[in-house]
């Protein structure tokens, strides 16, 4: 599949809509409050950065790179705060100018979203910025097919592969199921589980029966909890 930068329409607040799947790409009831309660918490972070010298997430849909800036915020405000490695794979990268344009709704975010637009040029293929506290490994292509590219870290073996500690926390950010089933594919799912580690977690923002049925096939366990502004439900998980 050809990756290019997504035709998107501007809604008031500057939220942006995909106009190829029909979707924003965050709530229109605020965009960093629904990060913050479905990936944050819905992962118990900031809480898990505690006490740890190193933590993976990833994430599937870099999008705005919106929950990537506000997990930057969220651990710069950890005392010790862990070497984070943030893995998120997109198909439709978004040009400079519109990172820009929907990152400016957050003024919270300014300083990271600077330090993001001044070094984003992503190209096909892994791409590896050095942001905030972080490292971004930004897979740029259908997640589908990159996932299989990302083993885990085993000094004994060498090439081939782009290589990662077991993830901690997943971001499972597609557009709605509906429209993006591609993000919601059971063997995608499956790939997740086995780079997760024995007690990592996810969360999304949906409660679709077939998403959650997927991600139980896919060696998760999953319960319904309270959704963001007026979703009476959303997805967290763990790992078995
Ligand atoms: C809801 S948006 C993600 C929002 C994002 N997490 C943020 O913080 O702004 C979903 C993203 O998934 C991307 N996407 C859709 N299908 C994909 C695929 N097959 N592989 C990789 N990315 C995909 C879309 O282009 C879009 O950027």
């Amino acid at each position: 599949m050809a990756t290019h930068a997504p035709d998107l329409e501007w809604l008031p607040g500057d939220v942006p809509r995909a106009e190829g799947f029909d979707d924003t790409y965050f709530s229109k009831a605020g965009g960093l409050n629904e990060t913050r309660h479905v990936f944050l918490a819905g992962n118990n972070l900031p809480t898990r950065f505690q006490s740890r010298s190193s933590f993976t997430i990833a994430e599937f849909g870099f999008g705005t790179g919106l929950n990537f800036l506000t997990t930057l915020a969220a651990l710069k405000d950890v005392p010790a705060a862990p070497e984070l490695l943030f893995v998120s794979f997109e198909l439709y990268p978004m040009t400079k100018d519109q990172l820009a344009r929907a990152l400016g709704a957050f003024p919270e975010l300014n300083v990271f979203a600077s330090e993001l637009t001044s070094v984003w040029a992503p190209e096909a293929g892994w791409n590896r910025l050095s942001i905030g506290n972080a490292e971004l490994l930004l897979g740029i292509g259908d997640a589908r097919q990159m996932i299989g590219e990302l083993t885990l870290m085993d000094p004994g073996r060498s090439g081939g592969t782009t290589q990662i500690p077991p993830v901690d926390a997943w971001f499972l950010d597609g557009f709605s199921p509906a429209k993006n089933p591609e993000l919601w594919d059971e063997d995608l799912l499956r790939q997740a589980a086995n780079l997760t580690s024995d007690d990592g977690t996810l969360a999304t923002y949906t409660a679709a029966g077939w998403v959650r049925r997927n991600l139980q096939s896919a060696g998760f366990t999953v319960e319904k909890v309270g959704g963001f502004a007026g979703k009476r439900e959303m997805v967290i998980g763990r790992k078995g």
